[in-house]
């Protein structure tokens, strides 16, 4: 049975980034998390022979390091049953080490299957957070920026077979960087987040 949280970081302010702060906040980090923490160990970009094993039809059999990667980020997600990710935006969309980690993540005859249909996840759905940092606006009133972050990592979720997914937004952080335990209070307040401090979770992996 799967059990714990997937918890995939994607900050360069790593444990000063507020997503990060709000995650500490609502874990008890006691608890079983695995933390993929993608800057602090950043993922080696895509090779050849990554590429032409998703893009092949006669896909070479021998595992590769990059191939093996894959196997190794694709387990974590299968291995635990809730997923959180704590994410800045980066003009206007996700950033390249976000980017990467679905590029690994997201492998046709893997973890998504294409039909006449349409592309069908083949991982099982799960309870997810999404917690998106900003500088400006993008969603509130004051926005002034589009957002694609949101329906590109939406559509990627639901590809794998993610569907159960929760944003939560914390904007503004340019203007409001020296009030940030109002802003986690806010978010706290502002979400139903607390349904997710309520849930037991494994031992601290990673
Ligand atoms: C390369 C880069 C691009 C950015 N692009 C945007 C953007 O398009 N919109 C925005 O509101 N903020 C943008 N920002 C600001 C970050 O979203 C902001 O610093 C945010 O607080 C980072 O979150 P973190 O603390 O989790 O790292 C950008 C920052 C960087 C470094």
């Amino acid at each position: 049975m799967n059990t714990g949280t997937l918890w995939v970081s994607a900050s360069p302010h790593g444990e000063d980034a507020l997503g990060n702060r709000l995650v500490r906040a609502l874990l008890d980090v006691s608890e079983a998390v695995t933390l993929r923490d993608l800057v602090a160990a950043p993922l080696a970009p895509l090779t050849p022979d990554y590429a032409a094993a998703l893009t092949l039809r006669d896909v070479p059999s021998e595992k590769t390091e990059a191939l093996s990667l894959s196997e190794r980020l694709i387990g974590e997600l299968e291995s635990t049953r809730r997923l959180i990710v704590t994410t800045p935006m980066h003009n206007f969309g996700m950033p390249a080490a976000l980017k990467l980690w679905v590029d690994y993540v997201l492998r046709i005859h893997r973890t998504f299957t294409s039909t006449p249909l349409g592309k069908v996840g083949l991982l099982e759905d799960r309870p997810t957070l999404v917690i998106v940092s900003s500088g400006g606006f993008h969603q509130t009133g004051e926005s002034r920026q589009p957002n694609f972050l949101t329906p590109h990592l939406r559509a990627i979720l639901a590809t794998l077979g993610i569907h159960s997914v929760e944003f939560c937004y914390l904007e503004g952080l340019v203007t409001r960087r020296g009030a940030p335990d109002d802003m986690i209070a806010e978010a706290l307040e502002a979400h139903p987040l607390m349904a997710w401090k309520s849930q037991p979770i494994a031992p601290w992996l990673g």
